[in-house]
């Protein structure tokens, strides 16, 4: 179904997640009949650039992220582009903006520059008068670097725009097994009694990647896994698999159910964390530098790599362990999500009684879908032997027709238009997320806390191991 027609101004048109994500996530909505013909993109950035040039740079954007397309469809979908050349923090090209934007369709600005320009750019709209409290906004993390930066930068938000105008991204909540997670919880009769300490023995949490910082060194040797990763992806993952059913699937309905998770997270002690930084590999392909090469800071002490266990103080959580972890260059590419379930109290058939346990593992990437292990008989005539085998749902649905599979942006960029907010983060809970995230930063600065070398492609940290060993547990996924 058509989303309504819109004008799109993207501020940072020209830059990295623009040509990375937000064109191709346009053009293949385009291209699915969802984003309408009457619809407008307005690329906005500071260098002088005619709308031919814009379009060839989504040509070759498209080129290179969104391949094999057919011609046809791509001139159609560069004829919805325009640009403007505007500065952010002069006054130049607003009025020329302002004669683009069109009355009567929906309109958002999409703020993909660093967040030290949102304001500037928050006052200029506002100023010029391009905005109405229908018009949205959409900005992309980092959202603050701590707290304080977090609560002035939502306070900024909020002298120009309402909350329900601005879309915070965190483009896991658009993959389409975070959602799934949701309807798994809440549509089945199955899980939802056993969701809780009672049945469930602890939880994990794992996002790991092969890729190294690559170009991006300069913020992310001021970030770290802790402040990129898990103050928002692995957050909000554990929000979804932790809050209590919502109401309704309305927007603040499931925001007010994350926030109080983020609440009721106990602090971390040190010793209850484990931090990575990944060295040199050397192999077939040649040699891969090690972090703190890649990020040109031989002294760095940010980590690329985290590992943790947390407590949620609730009724339902209450001593259940959730283990968190995220890293660069580890083994494989496998953000997923395993509930392990607590043993049989007892066996009937002469086995011990905790070696069988369920396990429900929801695989965001790759390889979309949700495992649940169960245990049965081994099959013939060897007696009453038991053994655990996957039942496995793969979400091949989450193609589409072409075999194009949905892109996080491509679903979050429509909800945007739709004006639906539930996949987006609140103010709120960002900060709260933050003032959880904060003093295990602050305890690592001040105790100049040096991470734990590790080998680039294995599973991390040695120590990670054990954070989970002590209690007989090991982690699911990648070892
Ligand atoms: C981004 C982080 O938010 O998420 C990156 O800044 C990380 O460091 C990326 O690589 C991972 O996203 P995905 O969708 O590839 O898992």
């Amino acid at each position: 179904i058509p989303v309504d027609p819109f004008d799109l101004v993207i501020f940072g048109g020209t830059g990295d997640l623009a040509r990375r994500k937000i064109l191709p996530a346009l053009f293949h909505r385009f291209h699915a009949g969802q984003m309408p013909a009457e619809a407008r993109v307005i690329g906005a950035a500071r260098g002088e650039m005619s709308t031919e040039d814009f379009r060839a740079f989504a040509a070759e954007a498209l080129d290179e992220f969104a391949p094999g397309q057919d011609r046809v469809w791509v001139d159609e979908f560069l004829q919805r582009l325009d640009y403007v050349t505007v500065d952010a923090r002069g006054e130049d090209g607003w009025g020329d903006l302002g004669e683009k934007l069109r009355p009567d369709v929906v309109r958002a600005f999409y703020f993909s520059v660093a967040p030290a320009l949102f304001a500037d750019i928050a006052e200029r709209l506002s100023q010029h008068g391009l905005t109405d409290a229908t018009s949205r906004i959409v900005v992309e993390k980092p959202f603050g670097k701590n707290l304080e930066t977090a609560r002035a930068l939502n306070r900024t938000m909020a002298s120009y725009f309402d909350e329900s105008q601005i879309y915070r991204i965190d483009h896991y909540l658009g993959k389409e097994t975070v959602q799934n997670l949701m309807a798994i919880r809440f549509g089945n009769m199955l899980f939802e009694p056993l969701w809780n300490s009672q049945f469930v023995d602890h939880i994990q949490i794992t996002v790991a990647e092969t890729v190294g910082v690559g170009g991006r060194g300069e913020y992310y040797d001021t970030s770290g896994a802790m402040r990129d990763m898990v103050q928002n992806h692995l957050m909000q993952l554990l929000c979804l698999i932790a809050m209590e059913p919502p109401a309704k699937f309305d927007p603040d309905a499931v925001r007010d159910e994350k926030l109080k998770v983020i609440r009721a997270l106990d602090p971390v002690p040190p010793h209850h964390i484990v931090r990575g930084q990944y060295e040199e590999l050397e192999d077939d392909e040649g040699r891969h530098p090690s972090y703190r090469e890649a990020v040109g800071n031989p002294r760095s002490r940010t980590e690329s790599y985290v590992a943790l266990r947390t407590t949620i103080s609730n009724w339902r959580w209450a001593g259940t362990p959730f283990y968190l972890r995220t890293g660069k260059r580890l083994k494989a590419r496998s953000s997923v999500i395993n509930v392990m379930f607590k043993p049989m109290p007892h066996s009937i058939f002469g086995t011990e009684a905790g070696e069988h346990q369920n396990t429900l593992s929801i695989r965001l990437q790759p390889n979309e879908g949700i495992t649940l292990g169960v245990t049965i008989k081994e099959p013939g005539p060897g007696g009453m032997r038991l053994i655990d085998v996957p039942l496995d749902m793969t979400f091949a649905e989450a193609l589409g027709p072409d075999g194009h599979h949905a892109d996080a942006y491509e679903r979050l960029i429509m909800d945007v238009i739709r004006g639906n907010q539930t996949l987006f983060m609140r103010g709120d809970e960002v900060e709260a997320a933050w003032a959880w995230t904060d003093p295990i930063i602050e305890g690592w600065e001040s105790r100049n806390d040096v991470p734990k070398g590790y080998a680039s492609g294995s599973a991390g940290p040695a120590d990670a191991e054990l954070l989970l060993r002590r209690n007989g547990r090991e982690w699911r996924g990648i070892n």
